[in-house]
């Protein structure tokens, strides 16, 4: 969750280290965090850094008040606690050496207690109850002991740490440079003229360049105004890849929203539009992404996803469509749950894993596991150069854009596109379709873009039955089939948005208990089937909209337009354009996603950064 920068640039070039430096903080608060800090070197040797328990804001006030010296060589830091609370003391950057080294740290390293042991018994004085300050006390003691090369010695110290770390250390001995390393926690550079930048995504610096570099696992980087240098925990030079960053700084600004949560909703089109784009042409589907596991996907006999989250609730769309269309057996697992439970996988078991972020820890080490298992694994993200897909054999990357907001919304969206484009893939490869069935799947993927925009129209009504329902405690949402998932979603933003007890039941499974909790004035939202589904679920939901209803329940129907049998039992009814029964489901959780932020909204909360949660949980 935290978030780290750094940066180093000519004397004299640009802006100072300072403003790069909180300029990539606010970029990266979406992250999720309680405290704030830099550390900043001039170009003679003077390091200086301030940091704040709070928000950004804190921090940034007491440097007008009192500015750090004027660098070009710096590192900055938002942290989320994990060791030790939210404090001065506690946040980073970390000071060792007397104070000429300064160390960032995001992740959590397991074995901190007794390398900290070692060093009290040398007489080394903490300032923290963190791990990472045992981090900086350790490079500080390899730099002395090593003569003075600071990349030498973060390299010496990592191979003795355990744990998920990205670290970034600076020495007052050498203005110009910033080292870094990581191993399970995610870094990426950013390249610029005469500059350069690190960061836990590109957020951090995507103001200043968009030319960027993955560092990989168990790599170490050292960056100065003109040269950039790569080495794995052995030293070994290793090779790297730039990419370009496919959305520029004011993506990642709110456009005049109110809330990025609102921008990005209303960006839901165009992240289904932009996922599709070039993979569905002319009625057929073509993910050149998977070109290089063609035969594996011809073998695979079971298909596992995992995800957490609302990533989670999109890969049960997943599920019903490979399974309807590729005719292949699908499991949907909690990440955090599928690695430990010893599941049975091998070479014919294609592992998919879901993840806006790319960075979640849980489903990190389960996409791991898997492929330490012999799985093949395919990962669908939507953050380029994150960590996920760097572990995965193949990857289908939503374009969503950058996502802000912890509650995820648009990502959802394009994450159930891509679960669909896969599986009209498969069925493709496998056969199990025909062209024209294919075709037509297609045709009707292409429309959803314009039927969300259509939903999004209906926001007024929403925020109205909001505002009604600002004192509510509790909601259920009900929904079959496809429409399973979206009750999940949706009991899920209300959760996290409105800190309000919610919860999303298969619709058939009411009253094998759920229904007790109906009593009079009860909100139910129910996503309802299309009437013309052949699996004629629709007079089943009617019948469960009827049963709570006699029990008092104020229900919110969810359904197509035209489907007039639905008017006579519900209170409220939100319609939605007609699309094919699976696609159906990609319009259905729009007005969920609006209904959540909305109440939050309605209730004062705070939309973007909901409390206790972060936008990527980068521990396990
Ligand atoms: C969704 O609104 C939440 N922010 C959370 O459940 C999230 O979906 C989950 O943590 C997975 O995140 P990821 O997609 O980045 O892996």
């Amino acid at each position: 969750m935290c978030g780290i920068v750094g940066y180093v640039g000519e004397v004299g070039l640009g802006e100072r280290s300072v403003e790069v430096l909180l300029g990539g903080l606010k970029r990266l608060e979406y992250r999720g965090y309680d405290s704030a800090g830099v550390a900043v070197i001039d170009a003679d040797g003077r390091l200086d850094s301030r940091k704040k328990a709070g928000k950004l804001k804190m921090l940034i006030d007491d440097l007008e008040a009192t500015p750090l010296v004027d660098g070009r060589t710096g590192i900055g830091h938002t942290r989320w606690a994990t060791h030790g609370g939210p404090t001065d003391s506690n946040a980073h950057p970390h000071l060792a050496d007397d104070g000429r080294l300064a160390l960032i740290h995001n992740g959590i390293i397991e074995n901190f207690s007794e390398l900290k042991a070692e060093l009290v018994s040398e007489g080394v004085e903490f300032q923290s109850e963190t791990d990472s300050e045992v981090a900086a006390h350790l490079v500080a003691r390899a730099y002395r002991a090593g003569g003075g090369d600071l990349a030498e010695a973060l390299r010496m110290v990592v191979n003795t740490l355990h744990g998920a770390f990205t670290l970034l250390v600076v020495h007052a001995d050498q203005p110009g440079l910033v080292v870094g390393a990581r191993r399970n926690s995610p870094l990426v550079v950013g390249l610029g003229d005469g500059e350069n930048f690190m960061g836990s995504d590109v957020a951090a610096f995507i103001a200043h360049t968009r030319r960027a570099m993955s560092i990989g696992q168990d790599q170490l980087v050292s960056i100065r105004p003109d040269s950039v240098e790569v080495v794995d925990f052995e030293g070994r030079p290793v090779e790297t890849t730039e990419f370009e960053v496919d959305w520029d700084a004011s993506a990642a600004d709110k456009g005049g929203w109110s809330s990025f949560m609102a921008k990005e909703i209303s960006e839901e089109p165009e992240a289904v539009a932009n996922t599709l784009l070039g993979r569905a042409v002319d009625g057929a589907v073509t993910l050149t992404d998977l070109d290089g596991v063609r035969e594996q996907l011809l073998t695979v006999d079971r298909v596992i996803v995992i995800a957490c989250g609302t990533a989670a609730y999109a890969g049960i769309l997943g599920k019903y469509a490979i399974e309807q269309w590729a005719r292949i057996p699908v499991e949907v697992e909690l990440a955090h749950e599928f690695r430990y439970r010893d599941p049975v996988l091998d070479a014919r078991t294609l592992v998919v894993s879901i993840s806006q972020s790319g960075e979640t820890m849980d489903t990190l080490m389960a996409v791991k596991y898997a492929r330490e298992q012999g799985a093949q694994v395919l990962s669908i993200c939507n953050t380029q150069g994150s960590t996920i897909p760097r572990e995965s054999d193949a990857v289908i990357y939503t374009h969503a854009g950058p996502e802000v907001a912890v509650a995820s919304t648009k990502a959802f969206v394009a994450q159930g596109t891509a679960l669909f484009l896969l599986g009209l893939h498969l069925a493709t490869l496998r056969g199990t379709l025909t062209a024209e069935q294919i075709a037509e799947q297609v045709t009707d993927l292409q429309a959803i873009p314009e039927k969300i925009t259509r939903v999004l129209e209906s926001s007024d009504r929403i925020r109205t039955l909001a505002g009604w329902m600002a004192d509510t405690r509790s909601v259920l949402f009900l929904g079959r089939h496809v429409g399973y998932p979206i009750a999940l979603e949706g009991a899920l933003k209300l959760k996290e948005l409105a800190y309000i007890h919610a919860e999303g039941f298969a619709a058939g499974e009411l009253k094998h208990g759920p229904i007790a909790l109906i009593e009079p004035g009860q909100i139910v939202f129910v996503i309802v089937p299309s009437p013309r589904d052949p699996r004629s679920l629709h007079p089943k939901v009617v019948s469960n909209i009827q049963e709570i209803r006699a029990r008092g329940a104020r229900v919110i129907a969810i359904a197509e337009e035209g489907d007039a049998a639905v008017l006579p039992f519900a209170d409220e009814v939100l319609h939605i354009p007609l699309a094919a029964p699976l696609f159906e489901s990609l319009l259905a959780v729009v007005p969920l996603h609006i209904f959540g932020m909305e109440l939050a909204a309605a209730k004062g909360l705070d939309v973007d950064q909901p409390r206790n949660l972060a936008k990527s949980v980068t521990v396990e």
